[in-house]
């Protein structure tokens, strides 16, 4: 290898890049919406048990076994022992699945920061249709999302202190400020109160084994666990970074933006007389509307704000995908990094293509009963995340020292970490068990059976073939 192995450059750079990573269209996108498909405040609460009980002890975990490696997701497994190099091939496979798919939306975002001045707002009634009519589109979603993909390569090419890092601490105060301005906005809507009341009266009529799966997932997919990202983050941080204090803040920060999100958008669909349930698109339809109704200049302006945020806050994201990937190839194939990030994204560009043409033209080409899109989608949060949660959980518990974790966790006893005991036996006994359960209970309440038997048996050949990784 000719390059040295980077370090982020400072505690400030290395927390806005992890929460920049944490903080994404999960949160922004995903977050609202499966909220409202599931029954509003039942689902948040199993949302905030799993990110409590499973993502801060994994989060803690991942940057643990990542500085104590010093190497990306395959190559931290290998370390630990041959045998788990599945359990990061996994990993830098769920990598590339979800840059399947989240470049498109980051794409879409980016579109409608233009579209906010162009007339989208003008027609308040036919923007459900405009979204409809633009998702499907052959070729303007595809224009987006190559020049999202390009900013990404541009950003990850330049590495870890002046790409990463840099672009990190730059967007994410931005990020806040704007959340800010939106929610002082929509909560001041009249009728927002009833938006307060749905995402905080829990009805658990509502709740099913999946309730459970689909929040499980998101809450990995939220903080970017269960495929090696916060690994590969925490490979690159100094010696002196206490991890337990810095999970809890990056943890805390991500799950801030997700309830903020939901409390910028809910009492607005309220407030309209929106459906909560609009799935997929309802952050593209529902909030141009609210913006629409403001009128004048400073209507197109929240509206560009709110899609500049969502695109800040996908691209910290998916930079962190793509470094994970990146990360491996430099860290276990000796490639430049230069080199790395073109192939790489290279890939994800095609695979990309076929997510966007899924929403329109390809609707028809399905595997397992899905599109592209969809594959990619269901694949990485409902199954490969939480497995991949649970292998780590298993690894760090089983086959890892445990006066070594101590070690990292204190940093060779200099620090304290108070609750060791208890995040050791909650990752060890409660964790693997748990996801166990849940995955359980919502593969065989989920309708797409066929790709969940294919996904399991995808980690199965992995962990067969994966000695050559
Ligand atoms: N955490 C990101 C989001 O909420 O949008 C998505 C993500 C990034 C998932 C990195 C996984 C990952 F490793």
């Amino acid at each position: 290898m000719t390059e040295k192995r980077e370090n982020w450059g400072s505690r400030f750079g290395f927390l806005m890049a992890a929460a920049g990573s944490a903080v994404g269209l999960g949160n922004i996108w995903r977050f609202p919406y499966l909220t409202g498909m599931n029954g509003g405040a039942a689902f948040i609460f199993i949302y905030l048990g799993c990110v409590a009980l499973i993502g801060l002890c994994i989060m803690t975990a991942e940057f643990a076994v990542g500085r104590r490696s010093g190497l990306a997701a395959v190559g931290a497994y290998k370390k630990v022992s041959d045998k788990w190099t599945f359990a990061g091939a996994l990993g830098v496979l769920s990598g590339f699945f979800i840059m399947g798919f989240y470049p498109v939306v980051g794409g879409w975002a980016m579109a409608y920061i233009a579209k906010s001045f162009t007339g989208l707002l003008a027609a308040p009634e036919a923007i459900g249709d405009a979204f409809g009519a633009f998702i499907t589109a052959p070729v303007e979603p595809l224009v987006w999302m190559v020049i999202y993909l390009v900013i990404n390569v541009l950003i990850v090419a330049k590495g870890i202190q002046s790409g990463i890092e840099a672009a990190g601490k730059v967007m994410m105060p931005m990020l806040y400020v704007i959340l800010a301005a939106i929610i002082f906005r929509t909560a001041s809507l009249p009728g927002a109160s009833e938006g307060f009341k749905f995402l905080f009266t829990p009805d658990f009529s509502k709740v099913t084994g999946q309730t459970f799966l689909a929040a499980l997932g998101q809450a990995f997919f939220s903080l970017s666990l269960g495929m090696g990202c916060m690994i590969t983050y925490g490979s690159y941080l100094n010696k002196e970074e206490k991890l337990p204090q810095n999970a809890l803040i990056v943890t805390t920060m991500d799950t801030s933006v997700a309830l903020l999100a939901a409390v910028a958008i809910f009492p607005a669909l309220a407030s309209f007389g929106v459906e909560p349930t609009a799935g997929p698109g309802l952050v593209f339809v529902v909030v141009p509307q609210i913006f629409a109704q403001m009128g004048g200049v400073v209507g197109p302006i929240f509206s560009a704000l709110f899609f500049l945020l969502l695109f800040i806050a996908a691209l910290t994201s998916s930079v962190s995908l793509l470094e994970v990937v990146v990360a491996y190839l430099i860290d276990q194939h000796r490639m430049e990094r230069k080199k790395a990030v073109y192939i790489t994204s290279a890939i994800m560009a095609v695979m990309c293509v076929l997510s966007s043409l899924s929403m329109g033209v390809m609707s028809g080409v399905q595997i397992f009963g899905v599109g592209f899109f969809d594959f990619f989608d269901i694949l990485t949060d409902k199954i490969f995340l939480a497995i991949g949660g649970g292998l780590l959980a298993i690894c760090v518990g089983f086959f890892m020292k445990k006066e070594d974790l101590k070690d990292e966790l204190t940093n060779g006893g200099t620090i304290s970490f108070p609750a060791f005991e208890l995040w050791y036996n909650l990752t060890k006994y409660v964790i693997p068990v748990v996801i166990a359960w849940i995955a359980f209970a919502g593969i065989t309440a989920i309708a797409q059976k066929g790709l969940m038997i294919f996904g399991v048996l995808v980690i199965v050949v992995l962990a067969v073939f994966s000695k050559k990784l």
